[in-house]
């Protein structure tokens, strides 16, 4: 498989301070590749490698085959990225027509500033400067600058902060109209929902390394762990469900652990509580999810702060 993006052994300091410690990954064309971590991970440091933002200590980084630490590498790839930073800083006095037509410019292209920003959700705004647009619509504004240009890679930093789940649907609609185009896509990111969601594969990144890379999948297969049914029934006893996972007991509650599909196992709880004539007061289950697989991976808790 061609790929878009090949980062090899990256490193890079702030003073004492190792950013990025040693990351490796490739992205195949045409697919997203999501940096998860939490804050301080490295996550921007290594996008802005990715991008010619920055010297890095040591390692290469290759995007579409260019080295955007060579200047004339970087001119040929500018046209062909768009980026979205975290932090973007607009001319603060112009409107949202005019910054569209300002990076149209800059990429020697004709603007259509109505359509763009009818597709990012700006809608009627074209004459709001700037300065007077709330941090969503900022952000928005930046993803329309982002994708304006048609460029063939897209990195992402953080593209939902700020946006409301209007907001936010517009991006994941965007992102999965940028997949089915062919782009190339990464991402960075600290909600687990939105990793899970948009990205063929994700990167657990933690103080500047990488703990884990596969498809959300595959992180929760192998390090999710078991799913749980939970039951509390009087009467109720796992006599003849052995064979369902290991069990145990928490006050009246029966907790079931399962490597099994815990549906099945559900069904064969609730007939073995019917069996026995069992009451059942509660049942719940719980699957694995991205969420368990990185508190397991990391150690660490991901806040959702939505
Ligand atoms: N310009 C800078 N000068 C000094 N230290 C920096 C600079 N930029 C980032 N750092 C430090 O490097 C580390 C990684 O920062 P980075 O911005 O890459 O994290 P991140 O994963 O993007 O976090 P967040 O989720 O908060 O955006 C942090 O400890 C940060 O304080
Ligand atoms: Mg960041």
């Amino acid at each position: 498989m061609e790929q878009a993006i090949v980062v090899e052994q990256l490193v890079k300091r702030y003073g004492k301070l190792t950013a990025v410690d040693g990351i490796s990954f490739a992205v195949p064309r045409g697919t997203i590749f999501g940096l998860l971590g939490r804050n301080g991970a490295g996550k921007t440091t290594t996008l802005e490698c990715c991008i010619g933002i920055g010297q890095p200590a040591s390692g290469s980084v290759r995007v579409l085959g260019l080295d955007p630490t060579r200047p004339r590498d970087l001119a040929r790839l500018r046209p062909r990225i768009g980026v979205q930073l975290q932090t973007t800083s607009l001319p603060e006095k112009a409107n949202v027509r005019e910054v569209l037509e300002l990076y149209a410019a800059y990429y020697g292209i004709r603007t259509q500033p109505q359509a763009m920003a009818a597709r990012v959700g700006l809608d009627g705004k074209l004459d709001r400067q700037v300065g007077q647009m709330s941090g969503g619509e900022q952000q928005r504004l930046a993803l329309a600058l982002a994708l304006q240009h048609d460029p063939e890679v897209l990195f992402l930093d953080e593209p939902s902060a700020g946006m409301d789940a209007f907001g936010r649907r517009i991006l994941f609609a965007e992102v999965e109209r940028l997949r089915a185009a062919g782009k190339t896509i990464v991402l960075t990111t600290h909600y687990i929902e939105e990793a899970e969601r948009l990205s063929d594969r994700i990167c657990m990144i933690q103080r500047g390394r990488i703990v884990a890379q596969a498809t959300a999948a595959e992180l929760v297969a192998q390090f999710g762990g078991d799913a749980t049914v939970s039951i509390v029934a009087d009467g109720f006893a796992p006599a003849a469900l052995d064979g369902l996972g290991t069990w145990t007991q928490t006050g009246g509650q029966w907790n079931l652990a399962t490597r099994g599909e815990p549906g099945l196992a559900l069904a064969a709880i609730v007939t073995q509580a019917n069996a026995m004539g069992a009451k059942i007061a509660s049942l719940d289950l719980h699957r694995p999810t991205l969420e368990d697989a990185f508190v397991a991976i990391t150690g660490e808790t991901l806040a959702e702060t939505e």
